[in-house]
């Protein structure tokens, strides 16, 4: 029996088709929330690690005085988050050049009325702040997701990225507080993903890492390549000898995964260079080394209906919420922005700033800051288009929808089979599917697929589909 297993292939078949869905409503003229909330909750940290973009931002130099006044209060946060889930938005992911955890009192709440309205929510940190009540808390509210971020299984090594010692015991006692509690819970939520920053010193030790995720009870580990901000930064990239030398490290470190039911995650580098294990920029992409704007603009250019010949469909979809209230749909641009401290959220994404950004971008224009923007855009884009044109094609959804269908009841019976003979202490054992179920059951597959039920869109499919 094949089981989907792959997380990032779910995901955009997901994602797709409501992105889909979502852009045809826009031009049948039905405006649309967001689907993804970016939020950077306040401007502080307690780190100052050698890679981070915080390093390149002015919020180092903000006085007490300043933060205070940009800031956004936690009752601010709670009606956003309360609005944004009345509007029909999809999920929310706290991050940004921030620890969320330095203002505990903005962050908890939030997430409480994020999932009050049954948003998925992920949460990134670097885990150095956490106690028992906040690690209870997440767990109890269902959050869906915290990514803890760890760059190496070395202490020393974690802790001389991170700049502070001790850093590396506090992010992995944090990691097991989550997987013990869930163990007595016996719930499944959140998943815990180990977040890696790819660069010089962690490159060759990427199986320590899985080891490691899988002693500390961790689901999944999500490695993302670095991107160079300053001089510190600089230092830690990766050369193209130690590039090739990954590729060959991954294919060990894949293995290692799967046999552990790990799920991994390797997101692509920069362009001119590909070193995911799963996904190689193509040939165009090369050859335009670092010109991500034209690649979009002369890929819209092969399609002359209205939607399909957009060149980047992000301000349809995301909103990113700064530290100081500023508001935009991707962390590239540099133009005008909204501030969303005297608006509310509907007043920001349907007014005339972003208005203005989608019909420019309808009429095929990007700005000039849009030449550096990150690759994996291109890979998001394509995926959208892809998904407009199979969203159209009623015979290929109806195909898709009834395999949706097949796999999940299979994957049902065989869970269920299992709870009847074959599992010990949570564990399936003489079984053998063991691995693969394992993996299922901790993958972020299992929970988006179980999310997939219930919502609109599989209403408007089932009525499309007259299934
Ligand atoms: C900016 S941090 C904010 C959340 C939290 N403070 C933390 O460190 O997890 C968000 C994620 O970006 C990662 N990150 C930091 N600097 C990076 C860089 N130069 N390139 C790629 N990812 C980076 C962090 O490790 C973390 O997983
Ligand atoms: S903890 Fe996160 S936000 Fe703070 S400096 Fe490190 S990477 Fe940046
Ligand atoms: S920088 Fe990239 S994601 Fe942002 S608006 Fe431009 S093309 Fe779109």
């Amino acid at each position: 029996m094949e089981l989907l297993t792959d997380v990032t292939v779910f995901k955009h078949r997901l994602w797709g088709f409501e992105y889909a869905d979502r852009m045809e409503e826009w031009f049948n003229g039905l405006k649309q929330a967001p689907i993804r909330i970016d939020a950077e909750l306040h401007t502080r940290c307690n780190l100052n690690c050698r890679m981070c973009g915080r390093r390149d931002s002015n919020y180092e130099k903000l006085t007490e005085e300043q933060r205070k006044n940009i800031e956004l209060s936690a009752k601010k946060w709670i009606k956003i988050a309360e609005e944004s889930g009345k509007m029909g938005v999809r999920t929310w992911n706290i991050s940004g050049l921030c620890e969320p955890l330095v203002k505990p009192e903005v962050l908890f709440p939030t997430m409480k009325m994020i999932k009050a309205y049954n948003m998925f929510g992920e949460l990134t940190t670097n885990g150095s702040l956490w106690n028992e009540n906040f690690v209870k808390d997440t767990v109890e509210m269902g959050w869906n997701s915290v990514c803890i971020s760890i760059d190496s299984a070395d202490p020393k090594i974690h802790n001389y990225l991170r700049g502070a010692e001790g850093v590396f015991k506090k992010a992995t006692r944090t990691l097991k507080m989550f997987s013990d509690l869930k163990k007595k819970f016996e719930v499944e939520l959140p998943v815990l993903t180990i977040n890696v920053v790819l660069n010089k010193l962690n490159y060759q030790k990427l199986d320590e890492i899985i080891d490691m995720c899988y002693n500390l009870g961790g689901d999944a580990v999500f490695v993302e390549p670095i991107v160079i901000f300053g001089k510190e930064g600089e230092e830690l990239k990766m050369s193209e000898k130690e590039i090739d030398k990954f590729q060959n490290h991954l294919k060990e470190v894949k293995e290692k995964s799967e046999n552990y039911g790990i799920v991994l995650d390797v997101t692509a580098v920069a362009p001119g260079k590909a070193f995911s294990g799963e996904k190689r920029f193509d040939e165009s992409l090369i050859r335009k080394t670092g010109n991500i704007k034209d690649l979009l603009i002369s890929e819209a250019k092969n399609y002359s209906d209205r939607i399909l010949s957009i060149p980047c469909y992000y301000p349809w979809f995301f909103l990113m919420i700064r530290g100081d209230g500023n508001i935009i749909h991707c962390g590239e641009w540099k133009e005008k922005e909204e501030n969303i401290r005297n608006k509310n959220l509907g007043e920001v994404w349907f007014g005339e700033t972003f208005s203005n950004i989608r019909e420019s971008f309808t009429r095929g224009d990007l700005s000039d800051f849009c030449e550096r923007c990150r690759p994996n855009v291109i890979e998001d884009t394509r995926i959208v288009r892809k998904s407009i044109m199979e969203f159209r094609n009623i015979d290929f959804l109806r195909r898709k929808y009834i395999e949706f269908l097949e796999e999940n009841k299979r994957v049902k019976q065989e869970l269920y089979r299992l709870k009847r003979e074959g599992i010990e202490n949570g564990r399936c054992v003489n079984c053998i599917y063991k691995k693969e179920i394992e993996k299922f059951k901790n993958s972020l597959t299992f929970k988006t697929f179980s999310k997939f039920w219930n919502t609109p869109i599989e209403k408007k499919l089932k009525k499309v589909l007259n299934v």
